[in-house]
Parts: C-alpha cells; structure tokens; sequence
C-alpha cells in the first residue's frame, strides 16, 4: 500500500476517439482524478490531434480535474483558450518557441496551475530555474507524439533529481511522469518522487479499469 497520495491522469490519447465522451466517462467511474489531455499541433511533434473545442465540449461532461498537455510550437496564444474551454492545468514544454517564465504567469493569471514538461533528451538542470514559477514539471518518460510507448527507465533519475532540487530549494513542486506508465514502471516513479502518474494504454488495454487504476494508486 503506497503511503503517498499518487494521482492517476488519464490519458485519452489512445482511447476510442470516436467515442471520446464514452471514454472519458470510464476513467472517471475508473477512479483517475486527473484527465490527460495531449493536444498536438502536428510540428512541435508529427500528429495533430485535440484543440480547445474538443476540450471545452468534454468539459461539459466531465467532473475530473482537466491536465492538459500542450504538446506545440508556439503555445503562448493558446493560453486564454484552454482556459475559458475549462482546464485546469495547463502545461508547456520547456523546448517549446516561448517566454517560458511569461507563458507559465499567464497560464497562472486567471487562477490555473501551470505545468512545465521536459522530453527524455532535456537535461532536468534545464528546468531548475523555473522551480518556483511552475506548479508542476511533467518528466516525459517517452518521446512525446504516440502513447503505447516503452517507458525510459533512466526518467527515474530525473524525477529524483528534481525532487532534491526543489527540497534545497524549499520550493513545492508537483511531479506528473507521462508516458509508459504500468503497474510494473510505476513503482519506481513513485519512488523516485512522483506524484500524479499519466496512463493511457495501459488503462484502455486493462480488462478491469478501475483495478487498473487502483494498482497505479497503491504503486
Ligand atoms: C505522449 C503523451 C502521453 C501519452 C501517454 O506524447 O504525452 O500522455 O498519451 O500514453 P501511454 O500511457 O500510452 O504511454
Ligand atoms: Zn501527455
């Protein structure tokens, strides 16, 4: 039984989008807290794939805790949106073309919690200054753009590196590992120091979605 309060994201990236609404409804009765989701502009990563539309129509339906993902080149101008579509976490890559200090404020001005992710070939020291301006840091433990992906087992060093840094520096930081999340690479994520976990594949290919969950929780 983990002493932590580890968080479950779920992912939809890999759910049945033609049915998304049904799927978002599953990972809530599931027991995920967080909803994941990964929107794509088809340059900062080769697919394209949810926008704020998309968002603002699941938020309608859906109670989770929206975590969304900006996967995009240029993600300062896409702030406001997802937040009036109903997010309630926006993140941006620390590799995305921004002011990275400025985006994070304004995700933060209208009351959001603004979320800094970092890919597997960043250096984590690459985000130490932002310790203090983000409320949460996604360590990418795959290539961002597909879910289904392996889980990099060398994105537990990141974690715990950044879990000592922000401890030095007195500073709270939510940790969020996104990507190859399962019952047997969750344990040493959160051991590493992680605190919410996002699942996709490994949710929508369980027979039991809520056992799924669960074990995710009790990592
Ligand atoms: C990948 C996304 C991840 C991905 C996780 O670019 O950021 O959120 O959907 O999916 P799984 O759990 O299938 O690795
Ligand atoms: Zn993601």
């Amino acid at each position: 039984m983990s002493v932590k309060n580890v968080k479950v994201s779920a992912s939809v990236l890999n759910a049945d989008l033609s049915a998304l609404g049904e799927e978002v409804g599953k990972v809530e009765r599931a027991g995920a807290s967080l909803l994941h989701i990964d929107v794509m502009d088809g340059v900062f990563v080769p697919p394209m794939t949810f926008g704020d539309v998309v968002t603002k129509s699941l938020r309608k339906k859906s109670s989770l805790i929206f975590d969304v993902h900006l996967m995009v080149k240029n993600p300062e101008n896409l702030i406001e949106r997802f937040a009036q579509a109903g997010s309630d976490m926006i993140s941006i890559h620390v590799e995305s073309d921004c002011d990275v200090a400025g985006t994070l404020a304004r995700i933060r001005r209208p009351g959001l919690k603004a979320g800094l992710a970092i890919n597997p070939s960043t250096p984590i020291e690459s985000v130490y200054t932002y310790l203090g301006l983000a409320d949460m840091f996604i360590i990418m433990s795959v290539n961002p753009g597909y879910g289904g992906q392996a889980f990099i087992p060398e994105s537990t060093e990141k974690i715990a590196a950044l879990r000592n840094e922000a401890a030095k520096r007195g500073v709270p930081a939510l940790i969020e590992v996104d990507g190859g999340i399962n019952e047997n690479t969750a344990p040493d994520a959160v051991k590493a120091g992680a605190d919410i976990l996002v699942a996709g594949t490994y949710l929508f290919n369980s027979s039991d979605m809520s056992k799924a969950v669960e074990s995710l929780k009790n990592s």
